[in-house]
């Protein structure tokens, strides 16, 4: 087993071990740290996306009156993010001499693309673990539902659901077949009518048969992965007292999961995505509206520290 770190969170150097394409917008990382605290599935790390680079000592330079003062930190001159991006966790191994996280984003910007140019034996900055991960439901039967880059941290929670006894079923969407992040036609192909299949090798490999959908149609069931739960749940002898769900994906996604599974009285937890900066709970730039017994009804939470997985029944849409 790999030494514990006796800090429950902190910022620690990684080295990439490897980075791959893992379609045609995400690529897969994968980071080796000597030690990294406990983590959940759902939590995730904050990384700095640019060259790690001690912190300049002070120099002398010239500021004129009237001028702003001339740029020198490296934060402060190229194109490199002042900010830290949120990633979530994909997985986990504990070894004897060391940690593995991996980690699966699209990229959409100058950060993910940063990312995306990492090569093996280079070093990372990351911040982690941050925020409240999946809680598991004493439910036998788990359906995990992954949207687009909300299919990643579905992965490390298949794994550990698996691992605690529990049957899963996943749910990956995905505007079409070249932007899943997942290796198709492992024992089977994707059921174009929704049923579960062992087509995904990733959660083959976790136990879960997968029902994979897409927006055009271009693979698996066509249409969006909340109608494909909804078809499941309805067609299968799914008892709904063995069923909890747990999601991560865009907002109208995680709108229609609540909106299947609150009525239905089906037990669900939600990763909510907000844009964020400290990641701490210090900027208060990441806020959801929570429902409170207030005379308002509501109050404000923050999703890097009191999420980003929330109960289904406290969300306010
Ligand atoms: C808790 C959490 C976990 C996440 N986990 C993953 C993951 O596992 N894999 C993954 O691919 N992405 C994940 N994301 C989203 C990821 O943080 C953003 O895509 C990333 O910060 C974009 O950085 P960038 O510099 O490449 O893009 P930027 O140049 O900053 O922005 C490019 C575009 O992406 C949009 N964008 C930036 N940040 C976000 C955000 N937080 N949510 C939605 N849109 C955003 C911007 O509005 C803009 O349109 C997660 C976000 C959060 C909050
Ligand atoms: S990102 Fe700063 S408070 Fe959440």
């Amino acid at each position: 087993m790999a030494v514990p770190t006796t800090k429950s969170k902190g910022i620690f150097t990684a080295g990439v071990l490897a980075n791959r394409p893992a379609c045609a917008d995400h690529f897969a990382l994968l980071l080796r740290l000597a030690e990294f605290p406990p983590t959940q599935p759902g939590q995730f790390v904050n990384i700095r996306c640019g060259r790690v680079e001690p912190i300049l000592k002070p120099t002398e330079f010239e500021w004129r009156p009237g001028s702003l003062p001339p740029p020198h930190q490296p934060e402060t001159v190229g194109r490199q993010p002042l900010l830290r991006r949120p990633i979530s966790l994909a997985g986990r191994r504990d070894l004897d001499d060391g940690v593995e996280l991996e980690i699966i984003h699209r990229v959409v910007g100058v950060g993910t693309a940063w990312l995306a140019g990492l090569k093996a034996g280079e070093p990372v900055d990351i911040l982690g673990p941050l925020g409240q991960g999946f809680r598991p439901v004493d439910r036998p039967l788990a359906a995990v539902v992954g949207g687009g880059s909300g299919i990643p941290p579905m992965l490390y929670l298949a794994e550990a659901l698996a691992a605690a006894g529990k049957k899963v079923v996943a749910f990956a969407g995905a505007r079409s077949g070249a932007s899943l992040p997942l290796t198709i036609g492992a024992h089977d192909l994707p059921s174009q009518a929704g049923w579960p299949t062992l087509c995904t090798a990733e959660f083959a490999a976790r136990g879960a048969a997968t029902v994979i959908t897409t927006d055009d149609g271009s693979l698996g069931f066509p249409g969006l992965v909340s109608q494909a739960l909804q078809g499941w749940i309805e067609r299968s002898s799914v008892a709904q007292g063995e069923l909890a769900v747990y999601a991560c994906g865009p907002n109208p996604m995680m709108q229609a999961v609540a909106g299947l599974c609150l009525p239905a009285g089906i037990p669900c937890q939600l990763s909510l995505e907000r844009h964020m900066a400290c990641g701490l709970g210090a900027c208060q730039g990441c806020v959801c509206k929570v429902k409170d017994d207030s005379p308002q009804g509501w109050k404000y939470k923050l999703v890097c520290k009191d999420g980003p997985v929330f109960d289904v029944g406290e969300i306010c849409w």
